[in-house]
């Protein structure tokens, strides 16, 4: 007992957490609800809700035990020195706090069988049925997948520098967004459909054959930040590495650590004339 007390004590205690004891321990009822779901005792295959023309023109092994897959090979390179990446997180992470309220998450209506993501209606769009899988009968919500998203010219002065960094995408038909997950937040698994990028440039039918992805780290990793890239778990990622997000390729990320989770993409439709990053940049400081 003696020693017991003398570790309680040397443990450290903020003042904010001191208990008041208005209620009794032992009067303690769950605070939260049963599913009212059951968890699947098999697997959730993903591939099957993946749209079949995306499964066609990328192809990809679909099997999470294979090892010798290349998935990391879409690691490109960094480029730390491309840009002021720490000047713009905190900006970024500023920007977060004044606004405050995450602008996506994602939500099922069970009433009405629509999904949301954020304030836009995601029903009938080419994720609906990866976000069913997630949203429908499964543990994702609006509260474990909230983020701040900045895009395009809210960007302000960092806009057109972020831009240039990527002219192989046709000025009208590429976006940049940048995403802070805060601690607890997670991104459902997915292979990208370019939802976002369709509802922007207000394309009927999107060509998956010439959509490109890219992402960059603007800050070293920390720990709890998770990225599956594929069979590939990206750790220890350092300020400006750069990512070939090539479409078709099942991913997702979290955040299970205390401080946030900062990622930056490029969307949008390769020029005539460009090919793959790799091509563009060759092979490149590692
Ligand atoms: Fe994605």
């Amino acid at each position: 007992m003696a020693i017991r007390q003398k570790i309680k004590f040397r443990t450290p205690i903020s003042p904010d957490v001191i208990s008041t004891h208005t209620q009794k321990v032992s009067a303690r009822k769950p605070v939260i609800d049963k599913l009212n779901f059951k968890l699947t005792e098999d697997r959730h295959d993903p591939k099957t809700k993946v749209l079949p023309e995306i499964l066609e023109q990328h192809p990809w092994h679909w099997d999470p035990m294979k090892t010798d897959h290349n998935d990391a090979s879409c690691f490109i390179g960094n480029w730390a020195k491309n840009f002021d990446w720490e000047g713009l997180s905190k900006w970024c992470i500023r920007k977060a706090n004044e606004h405050g309220l995450p602008e996506k998450y994602w939500d099922y209506d069970e009433s009405t069988g629509d999904f949301w993501h954020g304030t836009d209606i995601a029903t009938n769009t080419p994720i609906r049925e990866q976000a069913l899988l997630m949203l429908k009968n499964n543990t994702f919500n609006k509260h474990n997948t909230q983020y701040f998203k900045i895009a395009n010219k809210e960007f302000e002065h960092w806009e057109q520098p972020l831009r240039d960094l990527f002219p192989q995408f046709g000025e009208e038909k590429m976006g940049v967004s940048l995403f802070v997950q805060p601690p607890g937040s997670m991104h459902w698994s997915h292979v990208d459909t370019y939802t976002s990028f369709i509802r922007r440039t207000g394309d009927a039918k999107a060509d998956y054959s010439r959509l490109r992805r890219y992402m960059i780290f603007p800050r070293d990793w920390d720990f709890g930040h998770f990225f599956h890239y594929g069979n590939h778990c990206m750790n220890q990622w350092r300020t400006g590495d750069l990512w070939d997000l090539k479409p078709g390729i099942y991913h997702g990320s979290a955040n299970s650590g205390p401080t946030p989770k900062i990622t930056i993409h490029w969307s949008g439709e390769l020029k005539e004339g460009y090919g793959e990053l790799k091509e563009e940049y060759g092979k490149m400081e590692s």
